[in-house]
């Protein structure tokens, strides 16, 4: 019912030159095949033009890993949604636990940066997931249901057309360490009951939901297997076309 979603966040990886041979490679990989889902690569902005040449459509999407919660005006640095479609994109993470760290960025501009996406005719791909010391505080659901409410009810334009989840625990992501499908299976789970009490069960039905942390070729089939994991954010293993086209070939068995 939903289709799988395979997203590569290539992060502070690949310049244009080298973001424009892996997308080709995937590219030939994946040219001719009707796949059952949707495969997205997110460059550094820089890359997208170079990538995009790449990716016209299905199979082979591109999105951006942030953009600004501003239209236009003078903000040094920002690249706006409306930007990001121009050059090709059509989903936008935002959320990633790198930018709740690094950047300190607040549910807030979570909220202003998911409007902008929305309002520019983009999908967001919304990154949540608790700390290792909150899950061993016996606290990782509550503090999923924390970020959840404190973003989604406040979207003004979210549908299960433009909105993506990507539970990301933050101790699985670049680590090696995965989460066990029992703990992935029971976080989507509820995740989506949390959904659908705040947007309601048709769109929670049809949300999908993507685990990140850790995804590679040898565990994903397991991942994608469980009844409420949609797919993956990949980051580390998104990198290397034989590794990426492992976890499409993954999906593409189970799903
Ligand atoms: P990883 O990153 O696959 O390297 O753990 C995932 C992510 O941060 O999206």
């Amino acid at each position: 019912m939903r289709r799988y979603l395979v997203a590569g966040n290539w992060k502070l990886n690949l310049g244009p030159a080298a973001g424009a041979n892996l997308a080709a490679a995937l590219q030939a990989r994946l040219a001719g095949r009707a796949l059952k889902g949707d495969v997205l690569v997110c460059p550094p902005y820089v890359t997208i033009p170079a990538v995009a040449a790449f990716a016209q459509g299905a199979p082979l999407l591109v999105g951006a890993q942030d953009c600004s919660d501003q239209d236009q005006g003078a903000y040094t640095g920002q690249v706006s949604a409306a930007m990001l479609k121009e050059a090709g994109c059509t989903h936008v993470i935002v959320a990633h636990s790198e930018r709740r760290q690094y950047q300190r960025e607040t549910d807030a501009l979570f909220v202003a940066k998911i409007d902008r996406v929305h309002a520019a005719g983009l999908t967001a791909i919304f990154c949540y997931g608790e700390l290792l010391a909150e899950r061993r505080a016996g606290r990782a659901e509550d503090v999923v249901e924390a970020q959840l409410r404190g973003v989604l009810p406040r979207l003004a334009h979210a549908d299960r057309g433009n909105l993506v989840l990507a539970y990301e625990p933050v101790w699985a992501i670049g680590t090696g360490e995965t989460a066990t499908p029992e703990i992935a299976q029971q976080m989507h789970r509820t995740s989506r009951a949390i959904v659908a009490d705040l947007l309601g069960a048709e769109t929670a039905r049809q949300l999908r939901i993507l685990y990140g942390g850790s995804c590679k070729a040898a565990n994903a089939a397991e991942l994608f297997a469980l009844p409420d994991v949609d797919g993956g954010l990949i980051g580390g293993a998104s990198l290397k076309v034989d590794d990426f086209a492992g976890i499409i070939d993954a999906a593409e068995r189970v799903k």
